[in-house]
């Protein structure tokens, strides 16, 4: 297949052919990762600017690295030390970087449909690495690839994903990609934080853990994210805790081998006590590991032909 697009802006408008060709091409990827020499020429002379405008320890390390590994320049753009803090817009902000010749940014923002904007407004590709609450295309993605990497067809599986899904652009993402690959997607979590657009995608939604958990392959909990909660989401964090964290117990109505995901960073005594997280269901440093092939096949899917034009 020919992977035409410019930009990576979310999951949703992903055809099936293009989701299962990205996992195919990350495969080889992750080869290149357990080689002694974990090293490309594939974007040599291609340069990538990392713009993010949030914090990310994962998302911006690991595409920092995927980058390195293809060979490409790197450029990071830090808001607190760039003009942005002088009144700087954010477009004549990616105009003056784009005067300096550059191929690709890769954006993440507080504000939904900020990599969108950007895709429209600029020539070079545009890869979204989480806007707002909308969507987080990577994280789904290395989030896919590894329920594939240990349970194999995506589509005999049972996923739940659990907490807050209102504000998760992590969840929405991975519902996208999940239900086009026909797995059973149940979301659970509060009354408050399950959206109402849920009813558009196609899901089972759930408000006791319990129900939620039962017989399914995947456990993804999500991070109670203090920073998006205005006001009133929460009665209390510790009654959430009692109804939503996943326990021991709880553990054991899933399927006997069910893997536990998060997409981190993780609340640990929150979202799961640090037994769950680093215990042998636990495989969310391998989604950490699996999250630079992904993004390396992403950049070269998308820039790898103008290198060679
Ligand atoms: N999963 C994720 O987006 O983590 P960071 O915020 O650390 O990038």
């Amino acid at each position: 297949m020919d992977f035409k697009r410019k930009d990576l802006l979310g999951i949703e408008d992903l055809s099936k052919e293009e989701l299962l060709y990205i996992l195919d091409t990350t495969k080889s990827f992750r080869e290149v990762l357990e080689r002694p020499i974990k090293k490309v020429p594939t974007l040599r002379g291609r340069t990538v600017v990392n713009l993010f405008f949030e914090p990310s320890t994962r998302t911006r390390m690991s595409f920092e690295l995927a980058e390195k590994r293809l060979n490409a320049d790197v450029l990071n753009f830090s808001v607190s030390n760039s003009s942005v803090s002088k009144g700087e817009t954010l477009l004549d902000t990616v105009k003056n970087i784009l005067a300096m010749k550059v191929d690709c940014f890769v954006v993440r923002h507080s504000v939904p449909g900020t990599p969108h904007f950007l895709a429209r407004s600029l020539p070079v590709s545009i890869i979204n690495a989480g806007d707002g609450a909308h969507e987080h295309p990577t994280q789904a993605l290395l989030d896919i690839y590894t329920m594939r990497e240990k349970k194999g067809d995506v589509g005999n599986l049972k996923v739940t994903i659990i907490g807050d899904i209102t504000h998760s652009r992590v969840a929405r993402s991975n519902i996208w990609g999940l239900s086009k690959l026909k797995a059973e997607v149940r979301v659970c979590g509060p009354p408050t934080l399950i959206p109402p657009e849920i009813d558009r995608m196609r899901v089972k939604v759930y408000y006791s853990i319990e129900e939620a958990i039962e017989g399914v392959d995947i456990i993804m909990m999500l991070r109670i994210q203090k920073e998006r909660q205005e006001r009133g989401f929460l009665p209390s964090l510790s009654e959430y805790i009692e109804l939503f964290s996943l326990t021991e117990e709880r553990l054991k109505l899933a399927k006997e081998d069910v893997l536990v995901m998060h997409p981190g960073p993780v609340n640990r005594g929150i979202e799961m006590p640090a037994r769950i997280a680093d215990g042998k269901r636990s495989v969310i440093l391998d989604q950490v590991t699996n999250g630079v092939a992904v993004r390396m096949a992403i950049l070269y899917l998308l820039l790898s032909k103008k290198s060679e034009g």
